[in-house]
């Protein structure tokens, strides 16, 4: 994805693979599924495709319509709009910075379990605290960290930009069959828990599906809102200069109506899916008290279904953990790919000394995130009101504060300064109607502005002080 490689997507189906490669990830189906358990199944996913529909449709449509529009990365993006808005693009480049220190840690995780598999051994990752024993160990997740970085590492130092748009192909079909079939096998699940109550996963459905409203206080509301969103803007790859770059390389001629929708569907129909396959099992194996363990509520549940598969699950769940390898895998190349590609910017650096110093300052990072389950390990209570450890904190500030502040200068930028007709025509540029336009007006104008506001305030926790 150098400058010079611009227009590289040959035509929407490139330009939609590879936006998915990047926005279907660890985000679907490790942090979907936990933050909709935390939030109360039913009620997380209402407010989730709500978003989705509005506020996530009208992040990507910024992001790809200025980047298509002005041809250049997020970095220059807004300068070259308007000079003095230049700063704008230079926040964007932090967030990729900072989800890049855990993202290679989960990575990490997920190819333990991987290897776990691989190695017959995938009895004992569904054994009690074995998730648990693994993080807070010293050398293992670090080792599995390096590993995982070194392969992102290496694709971005070749750029071999094809050859992950090959493996899309066959991926992503592939990880969207296996956890269909996961979660269908998931609903069977019946199991007796140690007070004597019989879960089925068919009533864990009903948690994950119907809404509980039961003890519903504004300011829970407002929490639950800022989860979505902070999940929607890491979901979906916005707010943080990807899809910017990515829409630089679109051709005028395609359709990006049709596109963005795809790339939405398919997002969250992963998203959506990898909670059926979680969720009622989390309920069958540990009720409702397990649905509040967050980012290790994938690593314990799934290997326990696995388990229940029999013979069979032990093959699964090794075939699994390696798509899943390959989603992370795709994502993180589009999140270190956007740092070497800003840093070679900036520094008039080549390819290749430029990922290699930014794999070593990432790996160095990820080291620190790492020891935040042994020799650096605090607990500490975050305004959503979750327990948080170094990893989550990187998570909250990332996503949850900084995102929706970026979002609340390009609706300001977008709505008031350039003007929403601006996105409007490059949408219609192909020659096609852009159909959700006058949302869109709305949306970027008035609705997004007061919304993000109101979610920086209370990502910041200044609400509770009330
Ligand atoms: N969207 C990816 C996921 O869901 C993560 C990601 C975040 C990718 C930021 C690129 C940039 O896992």
């Amino acid at each position: 994805m150098e400058t010079k490689k611009k227009s590289s997507f040959t035509g929407s189906l490139g330009f939609v693979l590879a936006a998915a490669g990047s926005a279907v990830g660890v985000g679907n189906i490790w942090r979907f599924p936990y933050l909709a358990a935390k939030d109360g199944g039913g009620l997380f996913l209402i407010v989730y495709l709500a978003l989705i529909l509005t506020f996530g449709f009208t992040l990507l449509v910024t992001d790809v319509a200025i980047g298509r529009r002005t041809k250049t990365n997020a970095l220059h993006a807004f300068g070259s709009i308007r000079k003095n808005w230049s700063f704008l693009g230079h926040i964007t480049f932090l967030v990729p910075a900072i989800i890049m220190t855990y993202y290679s840690v989960i990575g990490g995780w997920i190819l333990k379990y991987m290897v776990t598999y691989v190695t017959g051994a995938g009895h004992q990752a569904a054994q009690d605290g074995y998730f648990t024993g693994f993080i807070s160990s010293k050398a293992a997740p670090v080792f599995f960290m390096l590993v995982f970085l070194s392969f992102t590492a290496f694709i971005v130092y070749r750029g071999v930009e094809k050859g992950i748009e090959r493996f899309s192909r066959i991926v992503m079909p592939g990880l969207l069959l296996l956890i269909i079939g996961i979660g269908l096998y998931a609903l069977t699940l019946r199991f007796e828990g140690a007070d004597g109550q019989l879960r089925t996963g068919l009533q864990g459905l009903r948690v994950y599906l119907v809404p509980d409203f039961t003890g519903l206080t504004f300011s829970r509301f407002l929490q639950i809102l800022l989860d979505a969103m902070s999940q929607l803007f890491f979901s979906l790859s916005v707010s943080m200069g990807i899809m910017i770059t990515y829409g630089s390389y679109v051709k005028k001629d395609v359709n990006l109506n049709r596109s963005l929708s795809q790339i939405e569907l398919f997002d969250t129909t992963v998203a959506f899916l990898a909670g059926l396959m979680i969720i009622p099992a989390v309920y069958v194996f540990f009720g409702t008290e397990g649905m509040a363990s967050g980012p290790s509520l994938m690593f314990v549940s799934l290997p326990k279904v696995f388990e229940a598969m029999g013979p069979m699950g032990q093959i699964l769940g090794m075939v699994f953990f390696l798509m899943v390898v390959f989603a992370a895998l795709t994502s993180s190349v589009s999140i270190m790919e956007t740092l070497t590609a800003n840093c070679m910017d900036i520094f008039h650096s080549d390819r290749k000394k430029t990922s290699l110093v930014i794999g070593a300052l990432s790996a160095a990072a990820s080291v620190i995130i790492c020891l935040g389950y042994n020799v650096f390990y605090f607990e500490m209570t975050l305004p959503n009101g979750t327990a948080a450890q170094l990893l989550d904190l990187m998570d909250y500030v990332s996503n949850s504060f900084l995102m929706p502040f970026i979002s609340l200068m390009t609706c300001i930028f977008v709505g008031w300064v350039v003007g929403p007709k601006w996105i409007g025509e490059e949408m219609e540029a192909s020659g096609h109607t852009f159909s959700r336009k006058k949302m869109y007006n709305f949306m970027i104008k008035y609705v997004m502005p007061l919304v993000m506001a109101v979610l920086f305030l209370q990502s910041t926790g200044v609400f509770s002080l009330f």
